[in-house]
């Protein structure tokens, strides 16, 4: 059976959508995963049903966010027993000094937060405390790093494969003026930062990385290269910023510093924060706020803090902090990825994962993990884009760009759902 077949209320509701709702989804990426989009009519613990009637195993995860599964116990008691007590107050509440204590006490250095809606905001929040605190404009980023959709930093996202590494729009309606400001490197390369900074480092307010390039192939940081970056950022006074937005209380309780045991100065956090509620945060030094203190600039917005996502975020984090945790989900994703590699090695196709148990990329037609941007294009997605498919008929939700989700919800009668239908996904996708 084809997509098609198997989502018929999808293509009517997508019909629909069209008429009134501008491209027919909310968000541009969600127009492509998959033909028709599909309609979520429920989602419970590890499970998306959708529109038709169909059950799949999910590992998008919302993109990210779903960490402990949808209709959790806690979060729904706790966000519950806060719909009787107030939406939001645009005022002070306990909740957020809960929250703030929770996260101090869960992410090594950091002793600070601030809280916004989500991880494009709060990337913007990291910018300004980075120029505020250093008097300095330009920023450095690195190609195939995703920091939200803001014309700043939607740059170089996904770069034509010339020798340059000028900074380019990624789509229409971003004039170069808007993105003046922002510097562009491959990633992994120190010495193209050593090099930079030698030449323009009192211009640069900020480094901009993702720890683990999420984003494009999961590739996972030379060793060494991160503690390098944040050194050589120290030597030239320039505020080294995490984007955790996908890493932080994901790839460990404390994230990507919890995982390299490293502490830039800022860290950003958004997706697995809350559970599926619209929660980010900055973290770092409490004198990387001072700027905000002393009033050199300022952090605003009417939903930040928001009760009902804070009482989330508190949920999440409490069930993220059970002994285990972050154990299963790395031997759910690594016996996921196991199954992978057997599956492609059985039709002869060279195959390599990269990335963690909690989320990875898988990388069909290559067998060297990518260290970048760049390398990551030598996937083969068209294959994968079968294998998709094929997993996606037999009850499994994949997101297309080969990046796995995991979260505490992949038990074992989820994995005695998925890894039967592997094999039979590939010999499809190799037919
Ligand atoms: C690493 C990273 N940073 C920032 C963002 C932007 O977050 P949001 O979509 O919540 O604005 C994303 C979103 O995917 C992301 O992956």
């Amino acid at each position: 059976m084809t997509s098609a077949e198997i989502s018929v209320r999808s293509s009517e509701l997508y019909d629909r959508a069209c008429r009134c709702l501008a491209t027919g989804v909310s968000s541009s990426l969600r127009r492509h995963v998959t033909s028709p989009p599909l309609y979520i009519e429920h989602a419970d613990g590890p499970y998306f049903f959708d529109e038709d009637g169909v059950c799949r195993a999910d590992y998008t995860l919302g993109w990210g966010p779903l960490i402990v599964g949808s209709n959790h116990a806690g979060i729904n008691a706790a966000v519950a027993r806060q719909l009787k007590k107030g939406y939001t107050y645009g005022c002070q509440h306990t909740a957020e000094i809960e929250l703030a204590e929770l996260i101090v006490d869960s992410v090594p250095g950091i002793e600070q937060v601030i809280f916004s809606n989500t991880g494009t905001e709060a990337i913007q929040a990291a910018i300004r405390i980075a120029r505020a605190h250093t008097g300095r404009d330009k920023i450095l980023k690195f190609e195939g790093h995703y920091h939200g959709w803001l014309n700043n930093v939607l740059v170089s996202y996904r770069p034509k494969q010339d020798d340059s590494t000028l900074p380019q729009a990624t789509c229409g309606g971003q004039p170069a003026s808007e993105f003046a400001d922002t510097l562009v490197l491959p990633w992994n390369d120190i010495e193209a930062v050593r090099q930079l900074f030698a030449e323009r480092g009192p211009e640069i307010a900020g480094v901009l990385t993702e720890p683990i390039l999420a984003n494009s192939g999961s590739c996972m940081p030379k060793p060494g290269y991160l503690e390098e970056l944040i050194a050589l950022c120290r030597e030239h006074n320039i505020v080294s910023i995490f984007d955790e937005v996908i890493t932080g209380f994901r790839v460990a309780l404390g994230g990507a510093r919890e995982l390299f045991d490293l502490q830039p100065d800022l860290s950003v956090y958004g997706k697995a924060l809350a559970g599926g509620f619209t929660m980010s945060a900055v973290g770092g030094a409490a004198e990387m706020f001072e700027v905000l203190r002393d009033g050199r600039t300022i952090h605003s917005g009417t939903y930040n803090g928001t009760s009902l996502n804070i009482v989330a975020a508190i949920e999440t984090i409490r069930e993220l902090r059970k002994p285990g945790t972050y154990q299963r989900m790395e031997e759910h994703g690594q016996a996921v990825s196991d199954a992978i590699l057997v599956a492609a090695s059985k039709r002869d196709v060279p195959a390599t994962i990269s990335g963690v148990g909690s989320v990875f990329s898988v990388h069909l037609g290559v067998k060297t993990p990518p260290r970048n941007y760049r390398e990551m294009l030598n996937s083969n997605m068209s294959l994968y884009g079968k294998f998709r498919q094929a997993m996606l008929q037999r009850g499994v939700q994949l997101l297309p760009d080969a990046r796995w989700y995991v979260g505490t919800q992949h038990d074992d009668e989820v994995l005695a759902r998925v890894i039967p239908v592997i094999e039979p996904s590939m010999k499809d996708a190799t037919q």
